[in-house]
């Protein structure tokens, strides 16, 4: 283990200050695109208006021959458009890839001031970050770079999930951590063909003696991962997002599946699909009316301490931290959605 100070010095002559905290941002959609197709970069100018994060995806989905490509598109792209408030990421392939290397050294050599969050898929532990980190850091020293790099790390392995807590403190540099459940599910050796989301089969009956058919219900694969992830990541100040689902035929379990992770805690997901934007959008979006009856609690309890009652339910000191966490997160969205400003009465 580092020493305290020792944490927040930079790993190379020359290399910004890692952060004390993670830049606020707002990430309510991480959305993929293929960076060495022609027709997808011409979209990223309309993206970068519509989502809150453009990700170039290097890794699984891209074909081998491909590789090259998409490296050469994403340094494209990157040099083409300004981002603004939009952030810029990209998925590089995983450490024990022949691309990883490429990857890295030629888009941070090319584009890494543009570059704000490098996502590193199949993380097994805590080495791996430092590996990323140590070369990150002798990069943006060559290349004089002004700000760090933030690293996110996928949490699709079973021994990555072993390991979340020593992955979440690995760094100054973590920016946070995705759930990948089609990866995951291989490792684990799930008995699934899915990208993310439930399983029919995954339930429980109701009692046998009811005489009648019995219902089954259906339970979330991923309860058990998500909340891992979330202790690991808020323990840490880092962020915790769920990752892909992977049936665009199906909106409303995308939205449940969504739905689900931001009421344990995650402020993201990935949008693999146009479709999916508006649900990230619309899921990770405090409700309008939660918001108003937080601004209640944070009204009726100015200093935060003591107890009322609002409708009919108690409030105290906790209430009082939970209506902040959404009132909070509301006014960051305001800030940069103007739709939801003027939904929220802002
Ligand atoms: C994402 O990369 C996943 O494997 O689910
Ligand atoms: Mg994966």
């Amino acid at each position: 283990m580092k020493t305290p100070s020792a944490f927040y010095k930079p790993l190379a002559i020359g290399a910004p200050e890692p952060f004390r905290e993670i830049p606020v941002s707002l990430e309510r959609m991480i959305h993929f695109v293929p960076p060495h197709i022609e027709k997808m970069r011409a979209k990223v100018p309309d993206l970068i208006e519509k989502v809150d994060v453009v990700l170039g995806n290097l890794e699984d989905a891209i074909p081998a021959d491909a590789k090259s490509d998409a490296r050469n598109g994403f340094i494209q792209m990157a040099r083409d458009n300004d981002f603004g408030s939009t952030g810029l990421w990209t998925r590089v392939n995983c450490l024990n890839s022949p691309w990883f290397l490429d990857d890295i050294v030629e888009i941070v050599g090319a584009v890494g001031e543009k570059l704000d969050v490098v996502m590193l898929p199949k993380v097994e532990g805590p080495w791996d970050i430092h590996y990323l980190d140590q070369l990150l850091a002798q990069l943006e020293a060559k290349d004089g770079l002004s700000k760090p790099i933030l690293i996110h790390a996928i949490l699709e392995t079973a021994e990555g999930v072993k390991n979340v807590e020593q992955i979440a403190a690995a760094s100054p540099r973590m920016h946070g951590m995705s759930l990948g459940p089609a990866d995951l599910a291989a490792s684990r050796g799930m008995k699934t063909t899915r990208v993310g989301g439930g399983h029919p089969d995954y339930a429980v009956l109701s009692d046998a003696d009811d005489g009648g058919a019995r219902a089954a219900y259906q339970q979330d694969l991923w309860h058990y991962t998500v909340g891992k992830m979330v202790d690991a990541c808020l323990s840490y100040g880092i962020k915790p997002f769920y990752g892909p689902f992977g049936d665009f035929s199906d909106p409303a379990a995308c939205e449940s599946q969504f739905r689900n992770a931001f009421l344990m805690g995650c402020l993201g997901a990935w949008s693999l699909h146009p479709t999916q934007i508006g649900i990230a959008k619309k899921v990770f979006s405090p409700d309008a009316g939660e918001v108003e009856f937080a601004r209640k609690i944070l009204e009726a309890m100015p200093d935060g301490t003591g107890a009322v009652m609002i409708d009919g339910k108690m409030q105290d000191d906790a209430t009082w931290k939970q209506a902040k966490v959404i009132f909070d997160l509301a006014k960051l969205v305001a800030s940069k959605d103007a739709d939801m400003a003027v939904i929220y009465g802002f």
